[in-house]
């Protein structure tokens, strides 16, 4: 009996070996019935989608979460050797440069063709938007009355001169709000909205949150969030004094971002990765993203919850979020240009 179990033990240790040497059509059946998440979300944000995937298929989800920065790097330093199947993360952004980096590979799926429309998605499904996240206007309720509110653009109006609060451009989000401008209206004419609202004299932050909570305070009384943070405020706090005003309502629409995945280049588990992907795109995993995040699901079959249906539905700029990606490069020059810190 010893004897059988070192013998097995030695062939355990062996197997990572021949995992790697078996060639690519070998049937995943022969090693655990698993999939590998690298995942930039937090795991508080993934763990009850990838239970309730792993309750249904008995495929398990092993995930390693990290910052966008470091599983970028680490995927390209792993090459054909990573142990990941799947790339998690949020924005089309930094899922546009793990595909020009050759980092995911393309998936034919109807389902998710059927349950994510297209503007939300790479060409060939290297990346997939899971949930929609809408970069709109927070404003004070005690001091802007939403009438004076119309457009990204009009916050450089004087109006707003000592009243508006940024985010500050080292964030992905804000350059793919700018890059989105830049594709809807041109370099000439984003670049001088940008100096409208540098114009103003914005406060900088490090992080939504902070801002919304200086427009709580009167530090100013407009700014630029993304709406689940604003959601998970009002969800600690019914009364906090700031509302969502939805901007662009009469042309291209609310700038629009995702959080979204893609299969890795390199997936040892590649049936198990886009079942997985398949799987985060029905209603089931949809609904999970809607509650957990305060996110709108990327399926537009499913309903946004409850605390964020109450702001009402808006128009979205159907602009094809790849641009993020594309134009983030003449996005991040721009703000460094107008002097956005
Ligand atoms: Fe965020």
């Amino acid at each position: 009996m010893r004897k059988s179990l070192s013998w097995m033990r030695g062939l355990a240790a062996l197997l990572p070996l021949l995992l790697l040497t078996l060639p690519p059509s070998t049937p995943e059946a022969s090693g655990p019935n698993e999939v590998v998440v690298y995942s930039a979300r937090i795991e508080k944000l993934i763990k009850p989608m990838f239970d309730a995937f792993t309750a249904r298929t008995g495929i398990t989800v092993r995930y390693h979460t990290a910052s966008e920065a470091e599983l970028y790097e680490r995927l390209k330093a792993e090459g054909p050797h990573t142990p990941a199947d799947v790339l998690m993360t949020v924005d089309a952004g930094n899922l546009w440069l793990a595909e020009q980096a050759g980092l995911l590979q393309g998936m034919e799926s109807a389902v998710i063709d059927k349950n994510i429309p297209a503007h939300l998605r790479a060409k060939h499904n290297e990346w997939v938007g899971l949930s929609v996240r809408a970069r709109a206007i927070a404003y004070s309720v005690e001091r802007v009355k939403p009438e004076t509110l119309s457009t990204y653009e009009a916050l450089g109006d004087p109006r707003w001169k000592g009243r508006l609060c940024l985010r500050t451009s080292k964030k992905v989000y804000n350059q793919s709000l700018v890059a989105t401008m830049i594709k809807a209206l041109g370099e000439q004419r984003t670049e001088e909205v940008l100096r409208g609202w540098m114009a103003n004299g914005p406060r900088i932050f490090a992080s939504d949150t902070k801002l919304l909570e200086a427009i709580a305070a009167g530090q100013c009384d407009v700014g630029l969030v993304n709406t689940y943070y604003l959601a998970q405020l009002k969800a600690k706090d019914p009364a906090f004094p700031v509302a969502m005003f939805w901007p662009n309502q009469h042309d291209r629409g609310v700038h629009v971002n995702i959080s979204g995945a893609g299969v890795t280049k390199h997936a040892k588990h590649r049936d198990n990765a886009i079942r997985l992907i398949e799987f985060l795109s029905t209603p089931e995993a949809q609904n999970l993203y809607a509650d957990v995040n305060y996110e709108y699901p990327a399926n537009p079959a499913v309903k946004p919850s409850s605390l964020i249906a109450e702001w009402g539905t808006f128009k979205a700029d159907p602009v094809d979020v790849a641009a993020a990606g594309e134009l983030q490069a003449a996005a991040v020059k721009m703000m460094d240009r107008v002097g956005w810190k």
